[in-house]
């Protein structure tokens, strides 16, 4: 079997942020069916790496950053099942992934709605694929939702319209560069539990976005305000802090404030950098035990 070389460079693993997200129904296995509009932070996210072992090592994880000590270590990590289907997929097309150590630099809360373990399994399957063949490539990206509803959209990593319960991505051609700053109130929510909280799974579809997708801020704005998150209301029975975010973010001058994901994460947008850095600055000062994706103080960066 031909073995393949992953490559040495560190892959970025964005957060991924729900700008609209909602359930519209539920599938006989409890899953639900979404109808997203998803964006990527090309600021926040965390970062993998991957070198081959010998041939009779096993695969293994090491992670750092701010978030390190969160993260599920063991096989139940998700950047190992990735690693795992990867090798899988790619013995089906005659390929040999080696044993990897796996480099997991985490700087993005975990259990927080924007992606996080699926963004990182995303990263790991990425990198694989960029030295795969086509068609094993597919292969991947096909079978990569068993992994999460989420890793299919972080594996495209652009502007997308997400259906089904995660795996249906259509990219969108034009979106605005966004001034978007993301805030978490340092409590993590299950996802699961958001679901189970949930009051109907049956909720009106999204208005239809452009083909074309948005021009500027104010046409995504427009459409952001027909929209909703459907998991909001049950996460903030969980977890109230999230509107106290979400008033804080609008209070400190954002145009617009939503939940991403089933929370606790919300994401602001701003008119310019400057009243984001600005906005930053105030609730960083004021809510010193907050996660925020900007650097409100001087010393905390998210990108490596
Ligand atoms: O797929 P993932 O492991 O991220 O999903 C976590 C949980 O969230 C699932 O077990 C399910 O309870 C819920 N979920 C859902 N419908 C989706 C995605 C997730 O019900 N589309």
């Amino acid at each position: 079997m031909e073995a393949l070389i992953v490559p040495a460079e560190p892959r970025f693993a964005p957060a991924k942020v729900n700008l609209a997200l909602h359930v519209v129904g539920r599938r006989p296995d409890g899953y639900h069916r979404l109808e997203s509009l998803v964006v990527f932070d090309s600021d926040a996210g965390d970062t993998i790496t991957a070198r081959a072992l010998a041939d009779d090592e096993s695969d293994r994880l090491t992670i750092d950053g701010r978030f390190a000590r969160r993260v599920p270590m063991g096989g139940e990590n998700i950047v190992l099942k990735a690693a795992a289907l990867a090798r899988t997929e790619l013995k089906r097309f005659g390929l040999d992934l080696p044993p990897l150590d796996i480099g997991l630099s985490k700087h993005l809360p975990v259990a927080a709605g924007i992606g996080g373990g699926s963004a990182d399994a995303a990263a790991l399957l990425a990198l694989v694929s960029s030295v795969a063949p086509p068609e094993a490539r597919r292969a991947m990206a096909e079978a990569c939702v068993h992994l999460g509803a989420d890793v299919p959209m972080c594996l495209v990593g652009r502007p997308a319209l997400v259906t089904g319960i995660g795996e249906e991505v259509t990219p969108i051609a034009t979106m605005p560069r966004l001034s978007m700053l993301l805030v978490n109130p340092g409590r993590a929510v299950e996802t699961p539990a958001v679901f189970r909280m949930l009051a109907r799974p049956d909720n009106p579809p999204m208005t239809a976005a452009p083909a074309a997708g948005f021009d500027d801020v104010d046409a995504l704005v427009a459409f952001l305000a027909e929209s909703r998150n459907d998991l909001a209301l049950a996460a903030g029975s969980i977890a109230p802090e999230i509107e106290a975010v979400r008033s804080r973010l609008i209070a400190a001058g954002a145009i617009f404030a939503r939940m991403s994901g089933s929370g606790a994460t919300v994401f602001g947008l701003f008119d310019d950098h400057k009243s984001l850095a600005e906005a930053a600055r105030m609730i960083a000062a004021e809510e010193p035990g907050w996660w925020l994706s900007h650097p409100g103080q001087a010393t905390q960066r998210n990108r490596p």
